[in-house]
């Protein structure tokens, strides 16, 4: 294997070190899965979102993912300078997945620090209680303060830079290589926990079935940008990524997995969250606090003793689970910057970090003292998340589904996916027909009614 560089695209220590399905489903996977998607469920009417959401993975997710895989793959570079050498006129797409990766990565760290507060909070016994005022204002004094959540943010980040930094560790692959089955058998208890809570039943039909009065295009939008910030789709990261892919590695089986795997997380999540948060007479359309109020609680029904020893370790797995994510976002910029900036590894983290810094001091701000402050009705924090998951990310999808049926070409298209025709692919022309005329049209749909909801 070959010596990971420091100074150039150091994107080649994911080939060297850790598995590809570990680097890509630790991508996915991550506070989309577990902070965001039961909160969204809960504030966009639950079961029309949910169901919104699976068709949005089954019929654009798979596909997508094995496209960048392939566009990665194909020219072993990360997503700029793969559009440049594809075509040149597609190059914006790459950029504007760097401009996401800026905008999520300015608020990413900030609920990555909640986690790492609920650690801290958890070993204190600050949450060893079933109460909603309590919880909710433990959350709330962290969120809209100034001292701790920026303490906490930093501290995330400069986990995240180190690591970005000095090339993904030994200690990094070993711990992605047990937190996702970790992560697994966690959800499973919690899932049992939750569901033998008096009324959960309730909690679950409020889930899984659909309530179609409640559709509007701002609840689909919501559902299908979720579909890709969850999927870490539409905006590089998977090209960049796959761009270490040796050429006989099964595309195809991958693109199956790592959306499998992340989608069985987050309808995990959402079945401990949801079921119990109804069952404790919680507020389910509470918003980006349902996840740090709602599992304390569960914890707290399991005594003392082994409720604060879960609630521990599933904070851990939590910033674990947020780190592999905001990991694979840094690289998008650091990778951009080495290989069309000519920048040093090094010298492109610390820029960068000190930009993010800012923005996340900005972001966690927003929902305290500067909460006044707002764009078309939306504060800092939101603003960043809406722009990427409502805009820029289904745009970035729309134009390299477009960019592979109509201009990349189907024979290319099939040499790359099914390793020069050495795999069987037998959906192939099912495949190229979503690439080419489905997925733009449900993405450009969708997005046409959704996003005359953005401000509100
Ligand atoms: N998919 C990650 C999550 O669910 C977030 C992410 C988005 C990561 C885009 C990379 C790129 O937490």
């Amino acid at each position: 294997m070959e010596q990971p560089s420091t100074t150039t695209g150091g994107r080649d220590q994911f080939r060297s070190r850790i598995g590809f399905i570990f680097a890509a489903a630790g991508s996915a996977v991550g506070l989309g899965n577990i902070w965001k998607f039961p909160y969204l469920a809960g504030t966009n009417g639950g079961g029309v979102f949910v169901v919104i959401y699976l068709a949005c993975v089954i019929l654009i997710g798979f596909s997508l993912m094995l496209m960048e895989f392939a566009l990665g793959r194909n020219t072993s570079l990360a997503a700029v300078g793969a559009f440049r050498k594809l075509d040149s006129r597609f190059k914006f797409v790459g950029v504007m997945g760097v401009f996401s990766a800026f905008l999520i990565m300015g608020f990413y760290p900030v609920v990555g620090g909640w986690s790492l507060s609920y650690i801290f909070k958890t070993i204190m016994g600050e949450l060893a209680v079933t109460d909603a005022a309590t919880l909710g204002g433990v959350f709330d004094t962290l969120i809209t303060g100034v001292f701790s959540p920026i303490f906490w943010t930093a501290l995330y980040l400069v986990i995240n830079i180190v690591i970005v930094a000095g090339g993904i560790g030994a200690g990094i692959e070993k711990a992605s290589k047990w937190m996702m089955p970790a992560l697994f058998v966690l959800l499973i208890i919690l899932v049992v926990r939750s569901l033998t809570l008096p009324n959960a039943g309730e909690g679950l039909k409020y889930m899984f079935a659909p309530d179609w009065s409640k559709l509007s295009g701002g609840v689909a939008l919501a559902a299908m940008g979720q579909a890709f910030f969850s999927l870490s789709l539409g905006m590089g990261c998977m090209i960049t990524y796959s761009s270490y892919l040796s050429k006989d590695e099964n595309l195809v089986s991958n693109a199956f997995i790592v959306p499998g795997m992340d989608t069985l997380v987050a309808i995990l999540a959402g079945m401990v969250i949801i079921p119990a948060a109804i069952s404790f007479n919680f507020e389910v359309g509470a918003g980006p606090g349902l996840v740090f109020v709602t599992v304390p609680a569960i914890f707290a029904t399991m005594g003392p003793v082994v409720g604060k020893l879960f609630g521990i370790i599933f904070f851990v797995l939590i910033a674990l689970a947020a780190i592999t994510s905001s990991i694979s976002l840094l690289e998008v910029i650091v990778s951009y910057l080495i290989d069309e900036k000519n920048m040093t590894r090094k010298k492109a983290v610390g820029a960068t970090s000190v930009i993010l810094f800012i923005m996340c001091i900005a972001a966690s701000m927003s929902l305290g003292d500067w909460s006044g402050f707002t764009i078309l009705g939306n504060g800092i924090f939101d603003t960043f998340d809406k722009i990427t998951t409502f805009i820029t990310m289904p745009l970035g999808g729309l134009f390299i589904s477009l960019f592979v049926g109509w201009f990349w070409g189907k024979e290319k298209a099939k040499n790359e996916v099914t390793n020069n025709g050495t795999v069987k692919f037998a959906l192939f022309d099912v495949w190229f027909f979503l690439c080419k005329w489905v997925i733009p049209a449900i993405i450009l749909v969708i997005f046409i009614t959704g996003i005359p909801s953005f401000p509100g």
